[in-house]
């Protein structure tokens, strides 16, 4: 951990799902599958997914009133906002610049969408780390908020199986008391596995040029490739955090992972040798949703009594690029 920053206090964590569900046996309707199918390979055996017009700014906004509505923290002294946002409803203007006017926070503090995909959560609590420490900004609000119902192939069996909408936003602020929530932090990405998951936006060169391939606006997945990937790499990448923080895994409370597969969770699982209590999966009524499975997982797990704050916990996630990262963290009292 790099010495001398100011350190960060998690204020504020909401979440926001859609209403509308889709079973497994739903997606029987569309192609051929079951539930037994799909939910031994992932745990899964519903998602929400958005309706109408509704979109991720939408549940990004209401995921963020329930942040701030927790953190304590006003809306006109938020000074910046984040949002990690891989399906988002339109390439700009941003997500957070949206969410930023939908909520009333002033119209000049900069607001900016970054993609590390379902690892952005990690990744734009790392960056608010480098801005809080660095005494730049006092009150950030991230948001990770993805439509990927939108996205996804529904004529795809093996990746529309796994995604499901939702948001989740976390208030982070200078630690007035001097204590650290963030006990050790790391991303990182290997862009030369981009092709495990992967989605184009289509367009056309200038006609006067030659064209360009024709490609869709549709997420690609190799399962098996970010399956092995993952259970490979992820398991020992946790040890390094939990060592980076000072700490071993018996010290910490909880392991809430990013939602992608409940055999993936599994793997982390043994690894750490936790007990069920110890690790939060809600995947099951879910899916994946992206960077904003975490905070999902986290505030419903203290909702479900399932999470007691005034703990600990490894959070840990993994997307396309390939991207991944994990931050040991204190939860304190009252922020969900
Ligand atoms: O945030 C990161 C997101 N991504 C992930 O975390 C993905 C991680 N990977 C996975 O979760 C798994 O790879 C999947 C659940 C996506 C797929 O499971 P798998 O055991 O790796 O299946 P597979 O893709 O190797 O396919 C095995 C078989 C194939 O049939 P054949 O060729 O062996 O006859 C597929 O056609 O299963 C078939 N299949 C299905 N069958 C019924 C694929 N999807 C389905 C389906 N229902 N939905």
């Amino acid at each position: 951990m790099i010495k001398n920053l100011r350190p960060l206090r998690i204020a504020g964590v909401g979440y926001s799902v859609p209403d509308a569900i889709i079973t497994n046996d739903d997606l029987t309707k569309l192609y051929d599958t079951s539930d037994e199918w799909i939910y031994t390979r992932t745990g899964i055996k519903e998602r929400r997914v958005v309706s109408g017009n509704e979109n991720a700014v939408d549940l990004g906004e209401k995921a963020a009133r329930n942040a701030i509505a927790k953190s304590g923290i006003k809306i006109e002294d938020i000074d910046c906002v984040i949002a990690a946002a891989s399906a988002p409803p339109q390439l700009y203007p941003a997500l957070s610049c949206n969410i930023q006017t939908r909520l009333g926070i002033p119209n000049y503090v900069p607001a900016f969408d970054m993609t590390a995909a379902c690892s952005g959560l990690i990744y734009a609590l790392q960056v608010a780390r480098g801005l809080i420490g660095a005494g730049l900004y006092k009150n950030i609000l991230l948001v990770a908020s993805d439509n990927n119902s939108r996205l996804v192939d529904w004529e795809d069996r093996g990746s529309s199986i796994l995604f499901g909408d939702g948001a989740g936003a976390f208030v982070v602020t200078e630690a007035e008391d001097g204590v650290d929530d963030i006990l050790s932090i790391d991303v990182r990405a290997d862009g030369s596995l981009g092709q495990y998951i992967y989605m184009n936006i289509p367009g056309k060169n200038c006609p006067l040029v030659d064209p360009c391939d024709e490609t869709d606006a549709k997420i690609h997945m190799s399962g098996r490739d970010v399956y092995k990937f993952v259970v490979t790499t992820l398991p020992n990448y946790i040890d390094k955090c939990i060592e980076d923080a000072g700490m071993t895994a018996e010290d910490i409370d909880y392991l809430i992972p990013h939602q992608a597969n409940q055999r993936i969770i599994e793997a982390m699982q043994q690894r750490l040798n936790y007990p069920d209590e110890k690790v939060i999966s809600n995947i099951k009524y879910y899916g994946n949703t992206s960077a904003a499975s975490i905070p999902i997982a986290l505030v419903e797990g203290v909702e479900q009594g399932k999470v007691k704050l005034g703990s600990t916990a490894i959070l840990c996630g993994f997307g396309a690029g390939m991207t991944w990262g994990a931050a040991v963290v204190r939860l304190r009292d009252g922020i969900c």
